[in-house]
């Protein structure tokens, strides 16, 4: 598996090659900034981050306002808001708000739903949310380069009644391409990333640093927000000596569980809401490790304990569900079914395909870039036609197939839907997600209802994945 050349910078490697690491040097995990004015002007720009830390050069970077993640949008759960966009880099873009449920006109897909801010120019984004949940805001023009490069953010939609923690914690995941002097690799849009398992990086950052440590106190209870900002890296998350209960997916109020086998599973765009209670001993540290890609597991970073007798003698017994978001139930009965296949990539066989309203084959295909197909058509170009048609308030049920050898989280814009099966058997918690994770030759069901009107993308988010190809749209008539 092509994944990366080295496999995992990190911190530590940089500081090894430096000449070790001082205790005072260790880097915390940062909160992600907030504050609620300027929140509601984002101003898309070139920045410096400080990823890697102290003793290496700032990484040049995209970012909103100056800061990697761009500022935290925190918002009440039905609030009416305005987000001024202002363009300052030197490409067009614009700013999807990714899971929020809102008019097609806001959803900032270019030439799909808005022209595209050009340099120099600004856009009012005005929408309301009527869910509360874990959100985040990128953009959608040429987004493999401008999320890759730091363009990012996570948005919050506060319950109304929330659940009782001791804390509240955002962290942002992110992977990064670094070559040694903490900059950033110019190679985005490669074919090899295109066709493989995307452009993963060596380099994870945690609320835009390379952290070492997270300070806890015993007893306390954290929710813990996690967000996968990468282009392509899937996490899987395990943490040492403690038992994370989900509570929520993709910002939607999920039946509280614990993970399969320990590990919280996210692919690139996707979040999880998770609640933990800080069992460990004062003044241990305990490992977080990513565990996802089998010979390549890494420490993200440990959690460390203050030195201080817990904060209470046993667990809060307070309720973890969240109250049920406003998404309409999908008829299951009176669905309409439809069949949907992804082809492509290396080791995928030879695909014929539609391109450009031609019959291409894969060598074709690769010749122009592409690599992946949705029920065999590849999108190319900006105006795209929908593959699917819905009439408005329709229950409809998406049998996905992932006919490739690669990993795909699946996106509908606009929309929660249900996954309500995984190679034909029903799955346990009939989650509503946003973005699926499908794994290779999976199939995957899900259900919900075409409430939203107007055109919507359906696409990969490895987002080398939809630029070659793995896109298209669904039109909700
Ligand atoms: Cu996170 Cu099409 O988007
Ligand atoms: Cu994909």
């Amino acid at each position: 598996m092509q994944t990366s050349a080295v496999a995992c910078l990190s911190r530590r490697s940089f500081l090894a090659a430096s000449g070790g690491a001082a205790i005072g040097a260790m880097l915390p995990v940062w909160p992600a900034r907030t504050d609620a004015a300027a929140s509601r002007h984002l101003v898309a720009g070139r920045g410096r981050a400080a990823l890697v830390g102290a003793s290496y050069p700032e990484t040049a970077v995209w970012s909103y306002n100056g800061a990697v993640p761009g500022p935290e949008i925190r918002l009440r759960q039905g609030e009416h808001v305005q987000i001024t966009v202002e363009n300052q880099l030197a490409e067009e873009t614009t700013v999807h708000w990714h899971g929020l449920r809102v008019p097609n006109a806001m959803d900032g897909v270019p030439h799909l739903t808005q022209r595209p801010i050009a340099p120099g120019e600004t856009f009012v984004y005005a929408f309301e949310v009527p869910d509360a949940g874990t959100y985040w805001y990128h953009p959608h023009q040429r987004s493999f380069e401008q999320v890759g490069r730091g363009l990012y953010g996570p948005l919050i939609v506060e319950e109304r009644e929330p659940i009782q923690v001791d804390r509240e914690v955002t962290w942002v995941l992110d992977d990064w391409r670094l070559l040694p002097d903490a900059q950033i690799s110019d190679d985005f849009g490669g074919f090899m990333d295109a066709s493989h398992n995307g452009r993963v990086g060596n380099s994870v950052t945690v609320n835009g640093r390379i952290p070492e440590t997270f300070a806890v106190r015993a007893g306390e209870r954290v929710r813990l927000r996690l967000i996968n900002a990468a282009n392509a890296r899937i996490f899987g998350l395990e943490l040492q000596g403690h038992r994370p209960t989900v509570i929520a997916l993709d910002g939607q109020p999920v039946e509280p569980h614990e993970p399969d086998g320990g590990r919280v599973v996210l692919g690139p765009a996707m979040r999880a809401d998770l609640v933990l209670d800080m069992s460990g001993e004062p003044g241990l540290r305990y490992a977080v490790t990513d565990m996802f890609y089998r010979d390549l597991e890494y420490r993200l970073l440990d959690l460390v304990y203050e030195d201080a007798p817990p904060l209470r003698p046993h667990p809060l017994d307070a309720p973890l569900r969240l109250a049920a978001n406003t998404m309409p139930e999908p008829d299951l009965a009176a669905a309409e079914r439809h069949e949907v296949t992804f082809g492509g990539g290396m080791m995928g066989g030879m695909m014929m395909a539609m391109m450009d309203g031609r019959q291409t084959d894969m060598r074709a295909m690769m010749r122009s870039g592409m690599a992946w197909a949705i029920n065999r058509v590849v999108a190319s170009g900006h105006v795209m036609e929908p593959f699917l048609t819905l009439q408005r308030g329709v229950s409809c049920v998406l049998a996905m197939h992932n006919d490739t050898a690669w990993h795909h989280p699946m996106h509908l814009h606009g929309h929660a839907f249900r996954v309500i099966g995984r190679d034909g058997r029903p799955t346990r918690h009939r989650e509503w997600q946003d973005t699926v994770l499908m794994a290779p030759r999976e199939r995957v069901d899900i259900a919900f209802v075409a409430d939203n009107p107007g055109d919507w993308m359906f696409h990969c988010h490895i987002l080398e994945h939809q630029a070659a190809g793995m896109m298209g749209v669904i039109r909700m008539a």
